[in-house]
């Protein structure tokens, strides 16, 4: 009956009403759904006015969104929504994951082992290496890194139209041995966009939109499940107030000075191993 919609009764109502949702987890998710934001809404007990102004938030920020903007994804990112499913989703022993981010092109060329990946104007040249195993150590033949990152004026290649398609990008293969290393710049922090409602959010609440500095990889190889994950800079001033929650202290690698041993062609070295689980390991 209509008039037992009450404050009380209301969450139970409307989960009733997903009862004979013939899919289980279907019926699971939408119940949680609504039983946490009616508690949401018993809790705060938003006004009529907070209510609409929720309402045209979530409008803009679909409207916001095209076919190279993703404004619900930011919008995931900054509630720490997308780095909490990442962490659920985690395999035992492979590299911790973090976030895609907007940025991600596929279809950069492959390049030859050692190759660098910017222009002297990019930053410092930075020598990247490691190697991709299995949980157990045992390298990965056939492995492949996708990377990309900004330049040092932190923009990426798609925001900047002084930088050639693809620049700071690249895909490396493994041989036998699992090994990798390729040559790119130091990454620096750079800022999210907030010319959407996204940006009126963190202004609204006094958060700042910096990115921690960091290298994207999507590190895959033959049966093995694919991780999306970051190099972190341990000397970044963001790390512990990255604006969305990505870095996780197994990613951060210190950039050190080169020194005898290193190519004389770069400033820095870091390294870092990945390692894949099996494609069917949790
Ligand atoms: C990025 O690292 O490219 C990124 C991630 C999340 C939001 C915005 C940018
Ligand atoms: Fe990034």
């Amino acid at each position: 009956m209509a008039t037992d919609f009450t404050e009380e009764t209301a969450a139970d109502a409307v989960v009733d009403s997903f009862a004979k949702t013939p899919d289980p987890r279907l019926r699971e998710l939408l119940s949680g759904l609504v039983g946490h934001l009616h508690a949401f809404v018993r809790e705060t007990e938003p006004t009529i006015a907070e209510w609409e102004r929720a309402i045209e938030f979530l409008t803009a920020t679909g409207q916001k969104c095209d076919d190279e903007r993703q404004e619900f994804i930011l919008l995931s990112d900054v509630l720490g929504f997308s780095s909490l499913v990442d962490l659920i989703n985690a395999a035992d022993g492979a590299t911790e994951s973090t976030v895609l981010g907007p940025f991600y092109v596929p279809g950069a060329p492959v390049r030859a082992m050692g190759e660098q990946l910017g222009r002297p104007e990019d930053g410092s040249p930075t020598l990247v290496r490691g190697r991709v195993t299995d949980p157990a150590g045992d390298p990965l033949d056939g492995a492949s890194l996708d990377v990309w990152q900004s330049s040092s004026n932190g923009l990426y290649d798609t925001q900047d139209p002084r930088q050639p398609p693809f620049n700071l990008r690249g895909v490396f293969v493994t041989g036998p041995d699992g090994l990798y290393q390729f040559r790119t710049v130091r990454p620096a922090s750079y800022p999210v966009p907030t010319d959407g409602p996204v940006g009126d959010l963190l202004r609204g609440a006094g958060r700042h939109n910096w990115r921690a500095a960091h290298i994207h990889a999507i590190v895959s190889a033959p049966g093995r499940r694919p991780v999306t994950t970051h190099i972190f800079d341990a000397e970044n001033p963001y790390l512990d107030s990255d604006t969305v929650f990505g870095v996780k202290d197994s990613l951060v690698r210190p950039f050190r000075p080169a020194g005898p041993g290193d190519p004389p062609d770069v400033s820095y070295v870091t390294e870092m191993d990945f390692s894949l689980a099996a494609q069917d390991d949790g």
